[in-house]
């Protein structure tokens, strides 16, 4: 199926039904907005910035590829230097680095310590903010990880190769836990803290987890929550997927006090204050590990109900992470840097953990949501210790901007650069941001990437190219976008049609496969577009993003949002049959479907349409029922916005659910020809009955929404 970009005409009928029938994708809800006009790179900004050589494209232009890469390999530090810098010999399964050994943690902190040692690291910054801000310096930050891989090497048996989910929030003990399983060469798969237990569980199991590290509680939006309780819940539900978890290592928020309602299980937990007893000073050393071992597991949604676990590799993924960080972001060891996005997701790995990490650079790690206990936090935290790098996502923007739209004028800010991430960004919010947070003196970028590709993608060079609100930007240097049509046809460069974004090549920070499952990688992100199944050559092999786009003439890429299954709420992403399973859990419900919904906070939000077994009548409490279940299954993160109780789904005559006729009757867009279908009168009556439950013809679009153009 095709997203409509720009060349639709805004008020032509929506896109036919999609080749299945089934989904009506995000793409398509999105009626992008027009071509902006360009703004050139700060001055200031330009005369201090790392990437300023105009050649840098050409340099990395295909006759180049993929030595050019080599550059990204000599920004890290090699126990044994590489002899190949990529193996491609088994497309779509690449290998970089080959022949390379290093540790990710040495890289990350040993090999800092001489010039950098008592410069911080991380700047710990407390929800509460009677709590005071803690600097963690690169000296302290080793020691600790050093402790800490002690224990798992000596008390729990851990060895490289071994998988351990970490479910924890963002305080200094996940990153220490990551570095601490990277110095031993274990595999770490952090689950998102604040998804539920059954979900941290159900990854766990597909891991092959024996360990989980957790905490005992931590501080979220003004209340204390009690994270250890989940453990039990991911245990549980570990074990039901055949997976047993048997020991379960809890850090405790304050040292001296255990804030958990549920006691450590005998046998089962142990605390890490026990265990670093009388580990002070002790020293681990790093493992050096082949550039193709697996650093760590990052699970993430795609059309199936199985979460994939994206594999990233520790030389690519940390020599990508490495040269994006420093061209794309400016950082720098001088730089007081801010990301504002959860080490549970890959932009915090990638961004807040080894990109940071690996070029010396001090980072601002901050517990809590950016607007608590008021929309001023951020611009207090970010004058009091002097930030000057700010990476946030578009949803955290708009909520900024609307709970606070002067506050950053109150504060003396000296952004030099700053990132926005993980969904598009509206002109409105991208200009306030430049204007209101930048004061036009610091360059934005907006960068357009995926858990499964490592690091950005798409956005402009921020000293090279002028912005252009809405875009992302051209291809990275080495990168070789393309967009295909649906039938396999390439849509030239620059005319500004939409259709599936590929990237023709490999490049160092593409995942390695999926865990366990390397058919699926192939079937996934290669199959689509690939024509000759037994060749051997990359060229043969476009990668699949799953994101619909355009490129405009000036080689800008829009971004339209998924065209799959996927749900992207606030920049997270979920998987739309994880949600409808978390439904079926309800014993009253029958059948459920969820779409995204234009909204104007969080870009996409979940609602849901449900029927019921036979002989149960709708009312509130399994509505509370439904909702509960999908944040017991997933999280919170995944609430619908709403549940809509229907007598019958919109199917095709073979059975299948016809999201995408709902999806346009939640945003009031025309639903197309149904008369295909095996029940085409339940479209008017849910129809009807939604409107009925929002009264008028729909909701005037909020004014930042209003290109979307979600009213009939
Ligand atoms: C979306 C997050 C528009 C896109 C790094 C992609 C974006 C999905 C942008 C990946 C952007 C990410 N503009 N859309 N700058 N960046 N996306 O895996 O749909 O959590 O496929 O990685 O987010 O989400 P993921």
């Amino acid at each position: 199926m095709l997203p409509r970009g720009p060349d639709t005409p805004p008020n032509s009928p929506p896109p036919g039904p999609s080749e299945d029938g089934v989904a009506l994708s995000e793409a398509e809800i999105a009626v992008h907005w027009r071509e902006e006009e360009r703004y050139p790179p700060p001055p200031a900004f330009v005369a201090q910035a790392n990437l300023t050589d105009p050649t840098v494209t050409e340099r990395f232009s295909e006759p180049h590829f993929p030595e050019c890469f080599g550059a990204f390999g000599e920004l890290l530090t090699w126990d044994r230097r590489w002899r190949q810098v990529l193996d491609a010999s088994n497309p779509p399964f690449y290998r970089w680095f080959v022949g390379g050994l290093l540790n990710a943690s040495a890289n990350c902190l040993d090999r800092h310590l001489a010039k950098f040692g008592s410069k911080p690291a991380f700047l710990f910054v407390p929800e509460p903010e009677s709590e005071p801000t803690t600097a963690l310096t690169y000296e302290e930050l080793h020691a600790r990880v050093n402790e800490t891989a002690s224990v798992l090497r000596t008390d729990v048996g851990l060895r490289a190769g071994d998988r351990v989910t970490i479910h924890l929030p963002m305080t200094p003990e996940l990153p220490v836990t990551m570095l601490a399983c990277a110095r031993l060469g274990v595999v770490h798969s952090v689950v998102f803290g604040g998804f539920s237990g059954e979900a941290a569980g159900r990854r766990a199991a597909d891991s092959g987890s024996r360990v989980l590290v957790t905490m005992d509680g931590y501080y979220r939006n003004g209340r204390l929550l009690d994270h250890r309780s989940l453990a039990d819940a991911t245990v549980e539900s570990a074990r039901r997927e055949g997976q047993t978890i048997d020991t379960v290592l809890v850090w405790q928020r304050h040292p001296d006090r255990y804030l958990s309602a549920s006691p450590p299980v005998p046998g089962r937990d142990r605390l890490f204050a026990d265990l670093l007893r009388g580990r002070r000073g002790t020293r681990v050393p790093p493992v050096p590990m082949p550039a193709e071992a697996p650093l760590f597991l990052m699970y993430t949604s795609g059309t199936t109900g199985r979460p994939k676990g994206c594999q990233h590799a520790t030389g690519g993924y940390l020599a990508y992470v490495a040269a994006t960080a420093r061209w794309i972001l400016d950082l720098r060891p001088s730089d007081v840097y801010w990301c504002l996005a959860d080490i549970g997701w890959i932009t915090g790995h990638s961004y807040l953990v080894y990109g940071p990490l690996a070029l010396a650079a001090t980072s601002v790690l901050y517990e809590g949501v950016p607007t608590f206990p008021d929309a001023g936090r951020p611009w207090r935290i970010a004058e009091r210790l002097g930030v000057n790098i700010f990476h946030t996502s578009p949803t955290a923007i708009r909520q900024l901007r609307r709970l606070g739209p002067e506050a950053p004028a109150q504060h003396r800010l000296r952004f030099k650069a700053m990132t926005t991430v993980g969904e598009p960004i509206e002109p409105e919010a991208w200009r306030w941001y430049y204007t209101s947070v930048g004061r036009g003196a610091a360059v934005v970028t907006d960068t357009w990437w995926q858990t499964e590709t490592g690091g950005f993608l798409c956005s402009t060079k921020p000293a090279l190219d002028p912005m252009k609100p809405g875009s992302t930007g051209p291809a990275l240097p080495g990168i070789y976008p393309v967009i295909m049509d649906e039938n396999g046809r390439e849509i030239p460069a620059g005319a500004n049609r939409a259709g599936n974004l590929c990237i023709r090549n490999p490049w160092p920070g593409l995942m390695s496969t999926i865990w366990g499952d390397p058919e699926r990688f192939k079937r996934i992100y290669f199959e689509k577009y690939n024509r000759r199944p037994e060749s051997k050559d990359w060229r043969d092999w476009p990668y699949f993003a799953g994101d619909g786009a355009v490129q405009s003439a000036d080689g800008y890429y829009r971004i339209l949002g998924r065209v799959d299954d996927v749900i992207n709420v606030a920049g997270h992403r979920l998987g739309a049959k994880e949600i409808e399973s978390a439904c079926l859990t309800v014993p009253e419900i029958a059948e459920a479907a969820v779409v995204p919904v234009a909204d104007e906070l969080r870009g996409r939000v979940p609602e849901l349409y449900v029927t019921l077994r036979p002989g149960i009548v709708a009312r509130p409490e399994i509505e509370r029922k439904v909702v509960r279940a999908v944040e017991t299954e997933i999280g919170k993160i995944a609430r619908p916005r709403a549940v809509r109780f229907v007598s019958d789904m919109p199917k095709t005559r073979s059975g299948k659910i016809m999201r995408r006729v709902l999806a346009a009757i939640s945003n009031t867009l025309e639903v197309g020809d149904v008369s295909t279908l095996a029940n085409p009168e339940v479209v008017e009556q849910i129809r009807a009955q939604v409107r009925g439950a929002s009264p008028g013809p729909a909701r005037p679009p909020p004014d930042d929404l209003r290109e979307f153009g979600t009213t009939e």
